[in-house]
């Protein structure tokens, strides 16, 4: 059997003509377009190795990832404990599974997230991606309240399957005339407007804790918990979309429970998780809920099912993930190194070349936005940071805004050299001119 070469197997140039023809030219295009070479080769840590030159004639870098793919590489790339489960668990036999049957891997896995979630938050369903989850999790709140409205943000972002996009934001829906009925959405952070359209019809409010693709908005202190209250009042169920902000993001386990304030503990009805589930290796979402939502599968456990959502494979590596990521000196590590990250930010916003760059910068642990003023220094800044080594992109709801998300396992070195490459970035934007200020 012929041994195919997995890493660069490809020129940029082959892979641009494959793309065109099977996947999409306009992805391929769109590269193009930026002059950048963009194959992603070997990666370790917190390096991705790319196989070409990001400009022609230049040669191929090492890029730090500050994406993480919003949150997948929370612990870097090929994380040696991480690597060795996926390897024990294939040597011990595990696989997909068959999702009719009982499987001791997914049992273990949700009484693990039992113990690790805020209080009552007791039962898991397992998924393929965020996506799915954010669907059950709608779904589940409709069957328990037998209410239809569906509140959430405008700007926000939960995945792109049929019911999770109806609560997105308006560029993912419109070309597919996803304006369905029953879903109402306000401004992130308002709580004035918030109190004017939930109500007793509504069956859930659907939030990300920090919304990512909406621009790494913070909200102002209290604006949960009267959410919490409104909740409880009126019978709606709260999720929480911690797809970007759990497992360690905020500096805390869950960034709804004390990550974005550390007094505001907040416990939903529901928590969603995905992205970092997967460990970077292996897909996996969860939809994790008080044990009255539940209700619909008394009536039929077989309603929602998932072929390949919550594999065996997946869940004995996701539960080392949990080990690894809710050990207390790790916390206490992404809470030391994201200071340190945090005041490096400060210091551009503070520097007085770069008053009239940045416009704010804002975030929490090690997930954090810096607001320019306006998406052409989104997307220039983009450029400028892969072009000075730093993987990291703009929010595609707020375009005006480039989110940070470095993986968790940084040390002070690493955020020196973060520091001192996305000075650099900066430096050479160009200033606004009198229209742009
Ligand atoms: C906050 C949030 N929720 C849900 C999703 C959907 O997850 P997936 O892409 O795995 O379907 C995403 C994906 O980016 C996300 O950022």
């Amino acid at each position: 059997m012929t041994e195919h070469k997995i890493i660069g197997s490809l020129s940029q140039k082959e892979l641009v003509k494959l793309y065109s023809k099977y996947i999409s030219k306009p992805k391929a295009e769109f590269f193009k377009s930026l002059g950048l070479g963009a194959i992603q080769g070997k990666r370790e840590g917190i390096y991705i190795h790319m196989l070409e030159g990001i400009r022609k004639n230049t040669p191929p870098m090492q890029l730090i990832d500050c994406r993480t793919s919003g949150g997948v590489f929370n612990l870097g790339h090929g994380y040696p404990k991480i690597i060795e489960a996926l390897k024990r668990g294939i040597e011990a036999g595990l696989d997909i599974g068959d999702h009719h049957l009982l499987s001791e891997q997914r049992a273990l896995l949700a009484k693990n997230l039992a113990e690790l979630m805020p209080g009552g938050i007791t039962n898991t369903q397992f998924c393929v991606g965020g996506g799915e989850a954010i669907d059950l999790a709608i779904k589940l709140s409709r069957s328990t309240t037998k209410r239809k409205k569906i509140l959430s943000a405008k700007t926000g972002y939960h995945g792109v399957t049929g019911v999770a996009l109806g609560a997105g934001n308006a560029r993912f829906k419109d070309a597919f005339m996803w304006n369905l009925p029953d879903y109402q959405q306000v401004t992130f952070g308002d709580i004035e407007e918030f109190e004017k359209v939930i109500d007793e019809e509504t069956a859930c409010v659907i939030l990300e804790t920090i919304p990512a693709t909406g621009g790494i908005l913070i909200p102002e202190e209290g604006y949960f918990t009267r959410i919490r209250e409104l909740c409880d009042e009126l019978g709606v169920i709260m999720i929480a979309d911690e797809v970007q902000t759990g497992l360690g993001r905020t500096g805390e386990l869950w960034g709804i429970y004390g990550g974005l304030y550390p007094h505001e503990k907040i416990v939903p009805d529901i928590i969603v998780l995905a992205k970092g589930m997967s460990s970077s290796v292996y897909p996996i979402a969860t939809c994790s809920y008080k044990s009255f939502i539940g209700e619909v599968f008394e009536q039929d456990p077989f309603i929602h099912i998932s072929t390949t959502g919550g594999s065996e494979l997946g869940c004995y590596v996701t539960r080392t993930m949990l080990d690894i990521i809710s050990a207390p000196e790790f916390l206490e590590h992404v809470r030391k190194i994201s200071k340190e990250f945090e005041k490096g930010l400060l210091e551009f916003k503070n520097n007085p070349l770069l008053q009239d760059i940045i416009v704010d910068v804002r975030g929490r642990g090690l997930m954090w936005g810096m607001e320019f003023p306006n998406h052409r220094y989104g997307v220039g800044m983009t450029l400028r940071m892969i072009e000075n080594g730093i993987f990291a992109d703009y929010c595609g709801n707020k375009e005006d805004t480039i989110k940070l998300m470095p993986p968790l396992i940084l040390n002070s070195e690493d955020v020196s050299n973060i520091m001192h490459r996305l000075e650099k970035a900066l430096l050479s934007l160009p200033k606004p001119n009198k229209e742009e200020k």
